[in-house]
């Protein structure tokens, strides 16, 4: 009686290896499927077409087929969360004109020191440098400009009004800007950032947004201090001769759902996206621009193809959304 019973335990706990052994592999197989659904991240908008984080950016950039629209966030000084790329307003906007004297002694106008009021009687226009030509002479040109800067609030709302009334499910994947510098100012980002994707219904791990940043800081917090559960992108960049170890990528990966690298990272180290991938992390790298190609590249095409199919990325930040759009079509 007493083998029977040690053999029905015996049987019982070989049961429960094979079922836990086979639930891993289908954890697995779906992780491998989420690996294969190759993205397309308007960079900025589409802002190969029209002035960067301005709604007519993001609305083309919604009709030209990109899965997620991407707003690089700043604050304002009456704690607004704005689509800007730069911390500063005088490389993007009339900011100059409108208000010649509200520079700091750096000679550069901060958004943070500006009400939202006082952002929206700004006009947006192409990038330009710090002489005040445009950073792309063959882009959208800076002298017919009538563009607002959105907040961030505008932009979800537009592009869950694209949802609506096209059917399609597009995400955004807002970046965090420099949330330490902002603390310091007396305007920490995180939870004003939780606030408006909660009211607008982005919430838990399957919602359509990443949130990106790279500082691991500002993300450890979302995850750990907010217990956020939505998905989490940890930017790498590629200053110096960087490279990530594996003990780096296991940290990552405590708090993050993927990375995104600079695309200098990836060619100077491809097994990058096969270490990531071993450890759950999804690879999103930036970023690829038609009118600023690689010299190893013939042509805009060559390169995104190196990267989704050779390196093995699973996204792309772009400022021509339409072109990866059209590439991942023709491989389907
Ligand atoms: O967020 C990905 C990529 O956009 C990071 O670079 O400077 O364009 O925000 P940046
Ligand atoms: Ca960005």
């Amino acid at each position: 009686m007493r083998g029977k019973k040690a053999l029905l335990i015996v049987l019982m706990v070989l049961l429960t290896v094979l079922l836990l052994l086979k639930g891993m592999q289908g954890e697995k197989r779906q992780q491998i499927a989420d690996f294969e659904e190759k993205v397309v991240i308007a960079h900025r908008g589409a802002c190969g077409y029209l002035p960067e984080h301005t709604l007519e950016s993001y609305a083309v950039a919604f009709a030209l087929g990109a899965n997620y629209i991407e707003p690089d966030l700043v604050m304002t000084k009456d704690g607004v969360l704005i689509c800007l790329h730069d911390m500063h307003l005088e490389r993007t906007t009339d900011v100059e004109e409108v208000f010649p004297d509200r520079h700091r002694s750096d000679d550069r106008w901060y958004a943070a020191d500006f009400t939202l009021d006082e952002i929206k009687m700004l006009k947006a226009h192409e990038r330009c440098d710090s002489d005040g030509n445009p950073c792309f002479p063959d882009r959208f040109p800076s002298n017919f400009s009538e563009f607002e800067i959105p907040t961030f609030a505008e932009m979800i709302e537009l592009i869950r009004g694209l949802n609506k009334s096209t059917g399609r499910s597009v995400g955004i994947y807002p970046e965090l800007k420099h949330p330490s510098w902002h603390a310091k100012e007396g305007l920490p980002m995180e939870n004003a950032l939780l606030d408006t994707l909660g009211k607008y219904g982005y919430r838990g791990p399957d919602a359509k947004v990443y949130i990106q940043c790279f500082d691991p800081e500002s993300l450890k917090k979302l995850r750990f201090k907010f217990r956020t559960e939505l998905p989490l992108l940890q930017l790498i960049g590629a200053e110096g001769d960087r490279v990530l170890d594996e003990n780096e990528l296991d940290e990552v990966a405590t708090y993050a759902n993927g990375i995104g690298p600079d695309k200098e990272l990836v060619e100077r180290e491809p097994e990058l996206v096969s270490m990531a991938h071993e450890r759950g992390l999804l690879v999103h790298s930036w970023t690829f621009r038609a009118d600023e190609l690689p010299e190893r590249y013939s042509d805009f095409e060559e390169e995104l193809f190196q990267f989704y199919f050779v390196y093995g990325v699973d996204g792309v930040f772009t400022d021509f959304p339409d072109r990866a759009v059209s590439l991942l079509a023709k491989k389907e």
